[in-house]
This record gives C-alpha cells, structure tokens and sequence, in this order.
C-alpha cells in the first residue's frame, strides 16, 4: 500500500540524426531533453478506482479496475496500454491516482507519448517493488503504443526517455540495442529546436505505411541477398541491389540504407570533435528525408533550408517522424539569438503561424524525481 505520494519524470528526446531507420534494424542517435513528463502517484480509498488527470489536458478520467483495458481514444491511452503491460505479466494493481504534467510541446515528435509512457513504466515498476529492468520497461512502453495505442513505432522514443543521461547522445544499435552513452563536447555550440507548430494529421497511418513499404522492400531484396533488415544492407551492396526496386519502394529502402551510413558516420564525426561533418551530415539527413522518404512538409523544409543557410549554422535537419513538428539546427552559440529572431519572423511572415524555439539541454533519463 502506497502511503505517501510518489514523484517520477520522463523526458523527451531531440533526434540528432537517424530517422526511420529504427525499425529497420539501424543506428539512431537521439538524446534525452530536460523537457518531459512529470508524474505524481498516490493510492486512492477505493482499490478499485484509478482517476488520470493532466495539467496539459482537461480530459479527466475515472476508471474502474475491470475497464482498464478499454481504449478512450485519448491521451489516458498511454498510460492504460502501460498498465496493461504490467497486469499482463502478473503485476497487480490497485487504486491510484495518476496526476501528469508535463513541459514538452505536445505532438511535436519531441517524443511527448513516450515521455508519459516511460514515465509510468517507472513509476508502477518502483511502486512494485522494480521486477524490471530499464530495457524492459522501454520494451513494454513501446509495445504498449504498439498493440494498445496502435502506433507501430521503433523503440528509439521510450529507449532515449529510459537511458538519457546528462550531456551525452545515445548511440544505439536498435537491431543488437546496444547502446554506448557519447558525451556531447559542444565546442561554442549548440542544438536549437524549432518547433513548427503544425498540427499534425494522420500521421499514424502515413508512419504505419513507411513501415510497411521498407518490408516490401526487404522481402525483395531478400530473394537476392538474405538479411534480417534493410539497415544490414551496405551502401555499395545496395546500389547494386537496387535495381530489383521501383518508385516509392526503391526511394523507402534508398534513405533508410543511405540514413544509417550517415548515422554511423555522424557518431564517429562527433567522437573526433568534427562538427563540420557532422553539420554536413544533418543537412544530407533532411534532404534524404525530404526527397527520399517523403516525411518533411513546406514548413520544415522552410526551417531547414533558412537554418543552412543562416551564419553559423552547421547543419539542420527534421527530427523524429516528421510531417510536422520540429527541426533541430547546430549553431554557434552566439548566433542562436539572431536566428530565433530572423528565422522566427521569415516563418510568421510565410505562413502565418508562430514557431517555438528551444535551446536544447540534454539531461538524464526516467527515473523518481
Ligand atoms: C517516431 C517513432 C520512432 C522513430 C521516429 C522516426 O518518433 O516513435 O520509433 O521511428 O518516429 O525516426
């Protein structure tokens, strides 16, 4: 029985480079924000009754133990599809009170849903003595989104909100998910996100069918030369195998081979201290993204193209999912100013919404707080 009240966090993440190669068995390389969300947890009288409130969503709920598992199509989903990881592996529950808030912009593709997924996976895992490991827990969050939200995402979101640590990216390997913690040395730079604060629709189904393209994809590919995923062919290879390929298909597997090189190379980039590449690389990364995957939109090419093109800046990109949300920029710490204001008012004036600007500060992953 939880006498007092409990605090978690979760944060969201910024994807510095590797986009859709998740699932595809690649190299992604994302860090963990100090933006995220924040959960207090507190047992109710009735051990049959839980009640989720959110600062950020006037959506209420009062739920009874035998309806848990039932989808509401809304932000409560997360959590439900979280809890219904743990009672399906045995772990009761009974009677709380989920209160979240949170600061991360909402749908941004700063990974806001893996945030209160990881966020409640740490929470329920503390409050029942921790049977799981942090690996497992990110892999019940993104099975959770998987089967009970519906969204066949990667593991990339839940694994930087679990892992984040402080100042470092994650280099993660999400065929093997080895991971290696690589301190970021940001030598008078920074990573500034703007957000586009477009709303974003169906972005699922357009997820989903990326997904199902790169296995058409792969199943092709594979009555030449056997692999478990697009990500294990090599650049050279597939430019040979490609002309088995034709049209979107051919373009889906063209960056998703071509991304994970990039990431490859980006980390190694970074390890050396070389930001020039690595700025090189972020610009290669959105215009594969754009061109070949097809995920950006007129208001992230926008931000993108002005940020290349602003003094200072190495590279820009999209990051995440995409048809939306944000970019991320690396910049010259004493240029960011400037090009919050100059970018800033370029994006009003041509489409008349306001953009968010962030200047990223990468902390630790999920964990009581
Ligand atoms: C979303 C998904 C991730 C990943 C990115 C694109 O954020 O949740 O698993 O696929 O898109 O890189």
């Amino acid at each position: 029985m939880l006498q007092t009240e409990r605090h978690f966090f979760a944060p969201g993440r910024v994807n510095l480079i590797g986009d859709h190669t998740d699932y595809n068995g690649g190299l992604v390389f994302p860090a963990a924000l100090n933006m995220g969300t924040y959960l207090t947890v507190k047992q109710n009288d009735d051990a049959n009754l839980f009640r989720f409130i959110s600062e950020n969503d006037s959506a209420e709920f009062l739920i009874r133990k035998e309806e848990l598992s039932l989808k509401r199509n809304s932000w409560v989903d997360y959590p439900l599809g979280v809890i219904k990881e743990f009672t399906d592996r045995g772990i009761p529950v009974s009677g709380l009170q989920f209160h979240y808030r949170g600061d991360l912009p909402i749908g941004a593709a700063l990974s806001s849903s893996a945030s209160i997924e990881m966020v409640t996976a740490v929470a329920l895992n503390a409050l029942n003595g921790s049977p799981f490991t942090m690996l497992e827990l990110v892999q019940m969050a993104q099975h959770a989104e998987n089967d009970f939200v519906g969204m066949n995402c990667g593991i990339m979101d839940q694994f930087a909100s679990g892992f984040g640590k402080k100042d470092c990216a994650i280099a993660l390997d999400c065929n093997m998910l080895e991971y290696e913690h690589v301190p970021l040395e940001m030598r008078g730079l920074k990573f500034v996100i703007a957000n586009t604060n477009k709303k974003r629709g169906l972005v699922d189904s357009a997820y989903n069918q990326r997904r199902t393209e790169c296995q058409q994809a792969l199943e092709t590919l594979r009555q030449h030369v056997e692999a478990d995923n697009l990500c294990q062919y090599s650049p050279e290879q597939f430019g040979q195998l490609s002309v088995h390929l034709s049209g979107d298909i051919l373009k889906r597997a063209r960056h998703t081979v071509s991304e994970h090189a990039r990431v490859k190379e980006a980390i190694v980039a970074l390890e050396n201290g070389d930001m020039a590449r690595f700025g090189q690389l972020m610009n290669a990364s959105h215009a594969s993204l754009r061109d070949d995957y097809e995920v950006t939109c007129p208001e992230l090419d926008f931000l993108a193209k002005w940020a290349q093109q602003f003094p200072g800046v190495l590279g820009s990109r999209m990051t995440g999912a995409g048809f939306g949300g944000c970019t991320v920029t690396l910049i010259a710490e004493n240029q960011v100013d400037a090009f919050v204001g100059n970018v800033g008012t370029a994006y009003g004036q041509q489409f008349h919404i306001k953009a968010d600007f962030y200047v990223a500060e990468i902390g630790d992953g999920a964990g009581d707080r």
